[in-house]
């Protein structure tokens, strides 16, 4: 189990009240339709399709992924490919119910080649920024260096930081981890996956994240 300091103030409190309420779903609704007819950057036009969420709308966690790979760009749904599976797995394993977390990206729609496009995610930003202040999730979780910087670009660099909570400057929990496609791709990457995954699981069955409780172990 992981120490670390619990923060009581009233700032931190009145964001746990509004936490849990739902967002409507005609708010919710209004602004996934906003990003799937999206045409604020070049991407909208090689899109197949805009991705925009899975997941409950009041939920405990938020998984952040980078971009919408090959897959995702033709269902339209966030981590349905070889990714994907290792992230359910890993979410199946933290015993998650299916409303109880969300997975999103930072960028909605496939940039070519898979290459990051820190232009377009810019422009994106404010999609992602209104859907975690509908969903107010009690942790956000960056999965792998693009999202973790996008979203705290004061962390220490994601293998430091993977495994570990931490607040960002914004006065978010944050739990980050590798990327997914990490694990995929060596013995070493998926060890250290399944040993963070093993983290994040202790710290949530510690019910840390309800007392706000961030720390380093490591
Ligand atoms: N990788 C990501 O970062 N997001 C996806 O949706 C799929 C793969």
């Amino acid at each position: 189990m992981r120490k670390g300091l619990a923060d009581g103030s009233a700032a931190a409190r009145a964001r746990s009240a509004r936490r849990r309420a739902s967002p409507s779903y005609s708010e919710w609704e209004s602004l996934s339709s906003e990003i799937r007819r999206c045409q604020l950057c070049p991407l909208g036009r090689t899109r197949t399709h805009a991705v925009v969420y899975r997941g409950g709308l009041s939920p405990r966690i938020v998984f952040v992924g980078e971009a919408p790979g090959r897959e995702e760009d033709l269902r339209g749904i966030p981590f349905v490919g070889r990714s994907g599976r290792r992230l359910d797995a890993a979410i199946a394993c933290l015993g998650l119910g299916e409303k109880e977390f969300g997975v999103l990206n930072v960028l909605k729609c496939r940039p070519p080649h898979n290459r990051f496009n820190a232009a377009a995610a810019r422009t994106c930003r404010p999609y992602l920024d209104r859907q975690l202040d509908l969903l107010r999730p009690q942790v956000l979780v960056p999965l792998g260096r693009t999202a973790l910087r996008a979203i705290a670009p004061n962390a220490p660099p994601v293998l430091k930081a993977a495994g570990i909570p931490l607040r960002s400057s914004e006065g978010r929990i944050l739990f980050p981890l590798l990327h997914p496609a990490a694990a995929l791709r060596s013995r070493r990457w998926a060890e250290r996956w399944d040993r963070d995954i093993a983290a994040l699981h202790d710290w949530l069955a510690a019910g840390s994240e309800k007392n706000h409780t961030v720390g380093r172990s490591r």
